[in-house]
């Protein structure tokens, strides 16, 4: 829980919504991919209500699926590059953090680092990047590979272009760049860093082409909950956006990652751990069962089959009848382990069939879905944030933008009348906004301050 009492709310925005129906939905944009004035409304909602930030997934890859299903389904199909609409987005808004997803394994470090940096100078300090390892097959196919990296493999590959991203975002100290049009100095040379990086997967030599950000680097934002993805996290990321499903598990992996984080010597309030939560909100209970009875109506059960399949990393459930009960000998695949795991642990604790699982993981392709009166959604988020389950959440809206406008116009009140949500933004960065230090340089000289003098010495220079 944040030192100052309050959650952390970013808006994590699929472009016609979470829920794999969403598109279908009356008060959704069915063209919300690529409708650009949507994407400025949401936005725009998410900073009236003071949200820390809006955040856009990606994936480098229409995914492989049944055609049919695949042809039913909205979600991430086609929708503008992420990094692309947040630097159209920037001058568009004025506070909201600005974050968004880009593959370690299907990047280039200094490209990543370039980017994050611009967004960061052209946003005034508010770019966050969603450091990934891609969890497609199909991404792989569109970078010159047959197979995708290992698990393993592709988080050490993290690790590397991390430590490199981070690195060239040091390349200039702050106080750089003179530009005294009289002496004809443009920069300090000494304030300037080469990188000389040789590792493992990649060598780059640097510096970076532009000047050390306002937020001193971007925040280091990273999904998921494998062990390979902790490892990872624990030395570079200052947000994690994590899928529990369960307030038990949602605990157990909160107090795992803090725990790891000071072990690398960081203060663990310096990460912020943000479960995605999608809220299927009514004024009353009632009104909230018929809300998500009406979204599980618009499910083609094909398309709930496809996704299942796909959260279980494309796990074959060809050869078992819906009503099945869940088969929980899957093998466990190169894909996500931890969203995985955490539908088994359901299916079992549940004893669900195929259907019910798939039904269930359509909500919100396997992340934990809540639906209730405003005072019950306030009460199950309450129970988490104080029951050391989280620092805040990644709400993900089941359908935008009508999802997004229930939350902040039923639940937010509800929050701030409990004190757990800002009534105002604390500054102009995301980094003020979470409560994160601005990092010092790596190359910035410590300031040693003078050790203070005995008395018997200052009496002395006193004279
Ligand atoms: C809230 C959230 C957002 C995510 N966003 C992306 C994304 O934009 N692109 C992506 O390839 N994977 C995304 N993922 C998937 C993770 O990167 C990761 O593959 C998955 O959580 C499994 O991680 P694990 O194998 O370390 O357990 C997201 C996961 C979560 C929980």
């Amino acid at each position: 829980m944040n030192s100052d009492g309050k959650m952390r709310l970013g808006a994590f925005f699929n472009p016609t919504g979470h829920h794999v129906a969403s598109w279908r939905h009356a008060r959704a944009q069915a063209d919300a991919g690529i409708n650009f004035q949507h994407y400025v409304e949401i936005a725009r909602t998410a900073e009236r209500a003071k949200f820390d930030m809006v955040f856009f997934a990606d994936n480098v890859c229409v995914r492989e699926a049944n055609m049919e299903a695949l042809s039913r389904s909205a979600q991430y199909i086609a929708n503008f590059e992420p990094l692309t609409l947040l630097s159209a987005l920037a001058p568009m808004t004025s506070h909201i953090g600005l974050v968004a997803t880009a593959s370690t394994s299907y990047n280039e470090p200094f490209h990543v680092a370039r980017k994050f940096a611009s967004i960061d100078h052209i946003s005034g300090g508010r770019a966050g990047w969603n450091l990934v390892t891609s969890g497609q097959e199909a991404e792989a196919k569109n970078f010159g590979r047959e197979k995708h990296y290992a698990h393993g493999e592709r988080y050490e590959r993290a690790r590397e272009f991390a430590e490199i991203v981070t690195g060239l975002w040091d390349s200039w100290d702050d106080d750089a760049f003179v530009r005294n049009k009289e002496t004809g100095q443009f920069f300090h040379p000494e304030k300037l860093h080469p990188l000389n990086h040789k590792g493992e997967n990649f060598s780059v030599r640097g510096p970076l082409n532009v000047p050390r950000t306002p937020q001193g680097r971007p925040v280091i934002v990273q999904a998921g909950g494998s062990e390979d993805m902790i490892k990872v996290a624990a030395e570079f990321a200052e947000v994690i956006f994590c899928a529990p499903l369960s307030l038990d598990n949602a605990k157990t992996f909160y107090a795992e990652l803090k725990g790891r984080v000071a072990s690398y010597g960081r203060d663990p309030d310096q990460v912020k751990i943000m479960p995605g939560l999608s809220c299927i909100i009514g004024r009353t209970a009632a009104e909230a069962e018929e809300q998500a009875a009406h979204l599980q109506s618009l499910i083609h059960p094909m398309v709930a089959r496809e996704i299942l399949s796909m959260v279980m990393g494309y796990a074959d459930l060809s050869r078992y009848a819906l009503d099945d009960p869940m088969p929980l000998d899957l093998p466990q695949s190169n894909m996500s382990q931890s969203t995985f795991r955490f539908v088994m642990d359901m299916a079992r604790k549940e004893n669900l069939t195929i259907k019910e699982t798939a039904l269930r993981v359509a909500g919100a392709r396997g992340k934990a879905v809540v639906k209730g009166s405003p005072t019950q959604i306030a009460d199950q988020m309450e129970e988490w944030f104080r029951g050391a389950g989280c620092d805040g959440f990644n709400l993900m809206p089941p359908f935008l933008p009508g999802g997004l406008d229930d939350f902040v116009e039923l639940v937010l009140p509800e929050l701030r009348r409990r004190g757990l949500f800002r009534t105002e933004y604390e500054g102009r960065t995301l980094r003020e906004h979470l409560g994160l230090v601005r990092p010092p340089s790596r190359y910035a000289v410590p300031v040693v301050k003078a050790a203070a003098k005995p008395a018997s010495e200052r009496s002395r220079a006193s004279g």
